[in-house]
């Protein structure tokens, strides 16, 4: 039976939603938890080359691109040349997981093959960026994950931040914005702290909809958010 790996950070009840969604349509579907790194993947990857299984894998992170796919395409090439006598694995071939976990979209790539690819055979692929250069932003937001902020709930409130980017195509690109995790930033008390560059503004930040006011009233409208700031402009 062929194996359909749903990969990505799915941990929580939207992965969970996504694989029963998914489980009751088609047979042999697992989701692989990616949230903490890779090595459950590759674990269970080998496993199932040692059987012989046929393995698609349905890539569902929400911040993947033409490199990321170009780059767990090849991983899965030279995983699955230790294994000549499984089939070769194939892989969805867009960016399912930008569009966040539509089991529509899962579903109809899973099931048309024109949107998977086979993974064997491919070269090295050079890595992007190169290392050299600054990346392109237009704002440089610095996350803290310092002890406080995390025990104030920085962790979740920095998953929206991402998702909201991610959705209004302000992630990482030239327009938008490159996010650095820092440590502890002192201001704690008034935490979860988020600064933002080029203007230097200093957010404590408690909710998804500050978050959220955040990236629409200064990233994208240009207006800092007053009642936010935790620094001599507030
Ligand atoms: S832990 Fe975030 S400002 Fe200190």
């Amino acid at each position: 039976m062929k194996a359909i790996l749903l990969v990505g950070p799915l941990a929580g009840v939207q992965g969970e939603h996504l694989q029963r969604a998914v489980s009751a349509r088609l047979a042999g579907v697992e989701i692989i938890d990616t949230g903490e790194g890779f090595d459950s993947l590759w674990r269970r990857m080998r496993e199932l080359f040692a059987e012989n299984r046929q393995l698609l894998l349905v890539d569902l992170e929400p911040s993947a691109d033409g490199a990321y796919l170009d780059w767990l395409r090849a991983e899965l090439a030279v995983l699955s040349a230790g294994y000549p006598q499984a089939p070769p694995p194939r892989i969805t071939a867009s960016a399912l997981g930008r569009r966040g976990l539509d089991a529509t979209a899962v579903l109809a790539a899973i099931d048309d093959p024109a949107q998977q690819l086979d993974c064997q055979g491919i070269g090295e692929v050079p890595s992007q960026p190169d290392w050299s250069a600054p990346p392109p932003h237009r704002h440089h937001l610095f996350l803290c994950t310092g002890p406080r902020c995390v025990r104030r709930g920085a962790l979740p409130l920095w998953k929206t931040l991402r998702r909201e980017l991610i959705r209004l195509d302000l992630y990482e690109n030239g327009e938008g914005a490159l996010l650095t995790r820092t440590g502890c930033q002192f201001p704690c008390n008034r935490g979860p702290v988020l600064t933002v560059y080029p203007e230097r503004v200093w957010y404590g930040l408690h909710s998804d909809e500050q978050v959220c006011r955040v990236v629409q009233e200064h990233l994208l409208d240009g207006v800092p958010v007053a009642d936010l700031r935790v620094d001599d402009e507030a």
